[in-house]
């Protein structure tokens, strides 16, 4: 018998139950006796709100109740450290007051019987308003601050870094690049819309939630309610997705959770597809000027990086933009420094490889415009300036496989076929270009639990609080738990998405196959050791006949002093091959072709198709995704699938290659994974961008690519 399984291309253990509808998703769970509710929005993005008139919404058919910051409950609204740490701001709290900080702020929750019934209702409620001048466009912020709420591995990040010279650095340089970079604000855009069911049976509340954190959820809603949070249980089961609009707990969580308590009846709150631009998150607007110098021989003297982002009036949310350059390169004067500007927006929150992505587009755009200006082949440049070690945290790195990245993608590519030469490739009337980029994602490893329970009949179930938003935990823990075991995948089963079961951490950062599956791999070890020592065999299925009744092992694991010790990141390399329509600025990507050295792979089928993702991710970043914000009042005209462009079967290209270069890495975790969550779609919109410019000879620095750009 192999039980081998860790490595294999298992199919999804909840392949079925996805393609056949019996998996269930937040809204989708059966709750006797619920009713609806619908918000009612504000109209403008910053004042007071004068009067508000829900008297025909209250007498309209099937209403519960009406609620507004006139008759809501007043809400406990504790500090809670989630995402954005207190200290650097307070949530939204919804219907408290008559403040209204963004348009699409909740002013009003309608409850009715049916569905339709509150819509209808909604429409009814009249809101006045005593409007403020407000700011919704970053080109008119005002006052800007140090961004400083990130943190790495549970240590705040510094806003500014410095080492080195820089300014005299750049002076000296005999070739000196000044470039700003700009990245619009882009939404999330998951399949399914955030909803949530709230039932309430004296204190104890019951969230059916599309979330990638059950546990923050009833923290979050035990703060804002101030009541234990072991009174809320969370069920999660599945998420259609969720690209980080889920990591955090938006107001409409409070929303349904406050209706069903002043309705006393469950409470189904889902979100429409305008409506998921106006309340849980976006990847923020930036602006991004990269100051490079350097030798004639392609050696980098100096990097300055500014980055500029948007954030809320009430909370400072700050993306990790400047990471990379801090050590991706080789340099010895480094100046880095993040601001943010407050504005008449809601927060936007992490998304998709969410920093690393941005702060990268900026970072190997400017090194492919080095590249240009010096003559030298971008590999060969990145090569130039390959760091011994991490140069910030003057800090040896566990594993860096980029020099492995770059020579295996570049094979597979075929690169050293490329004429370097701008518009000197064609296909017929198509311009042909080839770009790369490098990638990087830092390995994220957080405490985590699980438990394992052994039965006599031979099987086992394995629990932890996670979620499978996609990327294929059902399996990949099915997976390390049946290689622990020594048993059979068809005899395990693991089981996720539930307040109830032991703690892990944000299904988010890539994390969830270092944290979650080191847990996994604890528990089931413990356990089988203990069945095979009380069972008084070597085979674990007949020590549990034997035994004749369940073990249970549980396992917390937690990062040790490696993050003192190494500096740990996921390495990449992307290529791409882009065709444009000289006539018509269209432009297609025919090829993408990344090496990833990524530790571990535990599932090479669901790892690859994840990654795939992560480069259709890129290409909608690159050339399609972009939520326009109306500077007149912050308004996103374009918050509809019709309008909001994202990459669909047609633009995914034939050919999208994943290499892993193998990597043996000791120390990150005792899986020794780095997760691809993230690292898959970082660099894939400075390689087309880059193959844009080879193929055409214009350099866009502000995505997306459209067709206008290039004509
Ligand atoms: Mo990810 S943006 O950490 O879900």
């Amino acid at each position: 018998m192999t039980t081998a399984v860790i490595g294999k291309p298992i199919s999804r253990v909840d392949g079925r139950q996805k393609v056949t509808g019996t998996a269930s998703y937040a809204a989708e769970f059966e709750v006797p006796g619920v009713a609806h509710a619908v918000v009612v929005r504000s109209t403008i993005p910053n004042g007071r709100i004068a009067s508000i008139d829900n008297a025909s919404a209250e007498r309209s058919s099937g209403v519960l109740t009406v609620l507004t910051h006139r008759n809501a409950p007043r809400l406990a609204y504790r500090p809670h450290n989630a995402v954005v740490d207190p200290e650097f701001g307070e949530r939204l709290h919804v219907l408290q007051d008559d403040r209204v900080s963004h348009q699409g702020q909740p002013i009003a929750l309608v409850i009715a019987e049916k569905l339709e019934q509150a819509q209808h209702a909604a429409t009814l409620v009249r809101a006045n308003y005593a409007p403020e001048q407000a700011i919704t466009d970053i080109v008119h912020a005002g006052p800007v601050r140090p961004g400083h709420n990130q943190t790495d591995q549970g240590q705040r990040r510094p806003s500014e870094s410095r080492r080195g010279d820089p300014e005299a650095a750049l002076a000296a340089a005999e070739i000196k690049l000044d470039q700003t970079y700009v990245i619009p604000r882009e939404n999330h855009n998951p399949i399914e819309m955030h909803a949530t069911i709230a039932a309430w049976d004296g204190d104890r509340l019951t969230l059916w939630d599309k979330t990638q954190w059950v546990h923050n959820t009833a923290d979050e809603i035990a703060a804002v309610f101030g009541i234990p949070a072991e009174n809320i249980r969370v069920i999660s089961p599945f998420v259609g997705g969720a690209f980080g609009s889920g990591l955090r707990t938006w107001p409409h969580v409070t929303l349904a959770a406050l209706g069903a308590r002043v309705t006393g009846r469950p409470v189904k709150l889902m979100l429409s597809r305008r409506e998921m631009y106006y309340g849980v998150g976006y990847r923020p607007h930036t602006v991004q000027r990269v100051t490079l110098g350097a030798s004639r021989d392609g050696r980098l003297a100096a990097i300055v990086h500014d980055g500029f982002q948007e954030t809320s009036t009430y909370e400072d949310f700050t993306e990790a933009l400047l990471n990379p350059t801090r050590f991706l390169h080789s340099c010895p004067n480094v100046y880095t420094r993040h601001r943010v500007a407050p504005m008449n927006v809601h927060t936007p929150t992490y998304m998709r490889a969410p920093g690393e992505v941005s702060g990268i587009f900026a970072l190997e755009s400017a090194m492919d415009e080095l590249a240009v200006a010096l003559n030298i082949d971008p590999i060969e440049l990145r090569l130039r300036n390959e760091p011994e070690r991490d140069e910030f945290k003057n800090l040896p790195f566990s594993s860096r496989s980029t020099r492995e990245c770059y020579r295996a993608a570049a094979e597979r590519f075929g690169w050293n076929r490329r004429n370097p030469q701008p518009r000197s490739m064609r296909d017929g009337r198509w311009l042909i270009g080839w770009g790369m980029a490098t990638a990087t994602y830092p390995m994220n490893y957080a405490p985590a639990s699980a438990m394992a329970r052994l039965l006599p009949d031979g099987t086992a179930e394995v629990t932890s609080a996670s979620s499978d938003m996609g990327p294929g935990t059902w399996t990949s823990m099915t997976q390390v738990a049946a290689e622990t075991l020594g048993l059979p995948i068809e005899r395990v089963k693991f089981i996720l998405g539930d307040t109830r079961l032991p703690r892990a951490p944000v299904h988010g950062g890539s994390m969830t196959m270092a944290s979650v599956g080191s847990a996994v791999q604890a528990a089931c070890r413990k356990a089988r050791e203990d069945a095979l020592a009380r069972g008084g065999a070597n085979d674990l299925t007949e020590a549990m006949r034997r035994l004749g009744q369940p073990i249970e092992a549980s396992a917390d694991i937690k990062p040790g002093d490696e993050g003192q010790r190494f500096s740990m990141h996921a390495f990449g390399a992307v290529f791409v091959e882009v065709v444009v329509d000289p006539d018509l600025g269209e432009t297609r990507v025919r090829r993408i072709v990344g090496a990833y050295g990524a530790g571990r792979i535990v599932n090479p089928k669901t790892t690859r198709s994840q990654c795939i993702g992560g480069m259709i991710g890129g290409i909608g970043m690159a050339l399609m995704e972009h939520s326009v914000v109306d500077a007149r009042n912050g308004r996103v005209p374009n918050a509809n699938f019709a309008e909001y462009a994202v990459p669909v079967h047609a633009d995914a290209p034939p050919i999208m290659d994943v290499i892993f270069v193998e990597e043996h890495d000791p120390h990150v975790n005792p899986l020794s994974v780095k997760g691809v969550g993230e690292i898959a779609m970082v660099g894939v919109a400075p390689a087309i961008t880059n193959a844009i410019f080879h193929a055409t000879g214009k350099r866009i620095r502000q995505l997306p690519v459209t067709p206008d750009k290039l004509l």
